[in-house]
Formats: C-alpha cells, structure tokens, sequence
C-alpha cells in the first residue's frame, strides 16, 4: 500500500535521507520545515535524486491552524515527526528552547492530528533518553535517565505520543536513533552544520577537507579498548530505511493502540581512534588531532542492541564504518561548504 506522509522536519540532516527512501519505497511524501536548520536546496536534491518534485510547507511545527490546512489538503496517512532541535549543549543553556519546539511542538501536532483523525505517528526520539547507562547493549527495556534537557524534552514526548495511542487507538513508534553519519552515496545531500559541529564525524570532515585545524579527542583514559569512548554509528541511509520499515509496518501491521519505543543502531561500537584511523585510510592522509580533556557527561562505552527493530519490523543497518567514512567524506569533498552554494 502506497501512502502519503507528512514529514515534518524533512529538509533536515535526517529528513533528507528519509524522503528519498520512502519516495524510492513509492510512498507520497508532503514536507513540513521552518528551515530554521535547513536549505530548501536539500529537497530540491531529493527531487532529483528520486526523480520527483518535493512539496514543501514552510512554517512551524507548533502553528496548529497551519497543521488543520495541512490535514484538510493533504489526505495524509502517517506522520513522520522528525523537525526539532538537538544540540544537548544548547539545551542545557537555553531549556525553553528545547520544551517549547520539542514538546509543545509535538504537542501541536499530535492534537492536529487528533483533530484531523490521522491515527500514524513515528516519532524522531534519540538514545540520549538511557543516560549513562548500566550495562550495554541498550535494549529498549533499560533504564530510562536523561540527563539533559534536550533528551528529558524528546522523552516526554515518547509518553504523549503512547497516550494518545493508547487514548485513540492509533499505531504509533518511538524510534530512538543512535548516532547517524554518512551521507547519501550521491554525495548530493549531506549533513550540513551550522557553525562548529557537535559531533565528531562532521568535525572530522571538517578538518580533513581543511575548514578547521585540528580534532580535539576529548580524554584517552576511559576504561575501553584504547581508551577512548566508544560509539554507535549507524549510516543515515540505513537509519532511513528503519524509517521506511516503521512507516510499512505501521500501515500493514501495527495493533490499534500500540506505541513501542525501538532502537535504531547497528550494535557495534567504535571508538574514537577507530574511527579517525578508518576517516585516515578512506581519505589517503593524515588527520590533524590532540588528545584533550575529558568534557563533562561523556560516558566510555554507548551502543544499541538492535533486535527489537529486526523482530518487530524487520529492520537491521547494513553499512559498515568504511562505507560511512566513504560517503560522509565525499558529500564533504563535493560540498565543502554545504548548501550555501545553492
Ligand atoms: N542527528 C542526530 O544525531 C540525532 C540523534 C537522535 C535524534 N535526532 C532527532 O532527529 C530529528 C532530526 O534530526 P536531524 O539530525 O535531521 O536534525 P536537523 O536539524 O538537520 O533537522 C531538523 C529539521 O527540523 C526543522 N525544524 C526545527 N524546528 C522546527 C519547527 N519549529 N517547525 C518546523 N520545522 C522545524 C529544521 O529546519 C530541520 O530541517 C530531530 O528531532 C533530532 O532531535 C537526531
């Protein structure tokens, strides 16, 4: 069954990729974006890698009369709910942010929805809602600890969400992303950051094609394989297709009422040196690097056990660490300074 879904946030880092996969999987798609942290060149580059136009909405995921036109034109059947802010950092500074577009966003939305009977919701949550964790693997049944704003702000959204489906028999998913990198293997859409990035496979990018001097390895000393934290990175194109496998699955299978939370991440972790050395060998040089004091909340080891997604919607991530570093290294090389060249 082809469906048409409202992607809020999907001219974003994630979004981007996530059009492409459910146009390519033959769904319609309507984009909703403030493009406060977006290019409309990114949808521009969907269309032409899908081969088709993106409809863009521009406006703000908390305008409720803007989502009761929306509803009214467009016979949505599922909503993806991807537009939001992130910056963990920024959310500690500035928590207002991060509950009034976050949480009363979604609230605006979930009640659009509610209003309009549009009973499908997959939301954009983050493993940031475990905290520092016991043990890892993270399942989905681990403790729930989040120790900033931004990640209390998405957490609080997993509960409205289930509410409303529980309350309103809708089928709904809170998937719980781990840490995407990579880019599309067109190098035609990318992560495209605002300023100084908060994450190490865009700084890296950075300093390898010489937008900045030197990556900065925040402590040596944690109790890893060699000492330094250890990740879960998973390909955006595969974090794409768990969205697409969520979406089916919530129009073919899903039980009225259901909202299960699901980790999207591959289960193998990599540490920092890993990936430098993997970014070194893909780009054929060395990357300028400094061990620098640990920074405050970053915890030794981070990874999902995936086989939540694998059994309730068939979903694994196929790409490895060398084909993340490829892709993310040639969307940097093929847009060194993002969209602004558009
Ligand atoms: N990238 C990650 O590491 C990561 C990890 C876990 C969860 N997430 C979540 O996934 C979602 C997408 O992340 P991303 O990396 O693509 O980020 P992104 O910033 O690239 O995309 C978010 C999009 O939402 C839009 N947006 C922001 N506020 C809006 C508003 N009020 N109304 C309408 N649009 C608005 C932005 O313009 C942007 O296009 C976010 O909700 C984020 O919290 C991201």
């Amino acid at each position: 069954m082809h469906s048409t879904i409202l992607v809020t946030g999907g001219a974003g880092y994630i979004g981007s990729h996530t059009l492409v996969a459910l146009l390519e999987d033959g769904h319609r798609v309507v984009v909703l974006d403030d493009l406060s942290n977006a290019s409309p060149a990114a949808l521009a580059r969907v269309g032409e890698i899908a081969g088709k136009p993106v409809q863009l909405i521009r406006g703000d995921v908390r305008d409720g009369a803007l989502l009761d036109q929306i509803f009214a034109m467009h016979p949505i059947d599922c909503v993806l709910h991807l537009a939001g802010v992130k910056a963990v950092g920024e959310s500690v500074a500035n928590p207002q942010k991060y509950f009034e577009i976050n949480t009363q966003g979604s609230l605006a939305l979930f009640s659009a929805m509610q209003r309009a009977g549009v009973a499908r919701a997959v939301f954009s949550s983050t493993a940031t809602v475990y905290g520092a964790p016991e043990f890892v693997p993270l399942t989905e049944a681990a403790a729930l600890r989040p120790e900033s704003p931004y990640a209390t702000s998405k957490l609080a959204v997993e509960y409205m969400l289930a509410g409303f489906a529980r309350a309103h028999s809708w089928r709904a998913i809170n998937l719980r992303y781990f840490n995407p990198v990579g880019a599309h293997p067109s190098g035609r859409i990318g992560e495209d950051p605002l300023g100084e990035p908060a994450n190490l496979f865009p700084y890296i990018a950075q300093v390898a094609g010489k937008r900045r001097q030197i990556l900065s390895i925040f402590g040596n000393d944690y109790p890893t394989a060699d000492g330094t934290c250890e990740r879960d990175y998973i390909h955006v194109c595969d974090l794409a297709a768990g969205h697409v496998a969520a979406v089916n699955y919530l129009l073919n299978h899903a039980m009225p009422g259901e909202c299960p939370a699901v980790n999207l991440g591959t289960g193998q972790a990599y540490s920092v040196l890993q990936v430098l050395a993997q970014w070194q060998a893909t780009c054929g040089f060395d990357i300028a690097h400094q061990i620098a004091p640990r920074r405050a909340g970053d915890v030794p080891s981070y990874f999902a056990n995936p086989a939540g997604a694998q059994s309730l919607f068939g979903w694994r991530a196929r790409q490895d660490l060398a084909r993340m570093c490829a892709d993310h290294w040639a969307w940097q090389q093929q847009n060194p300074h993002g969209y602004n060249a558009d």
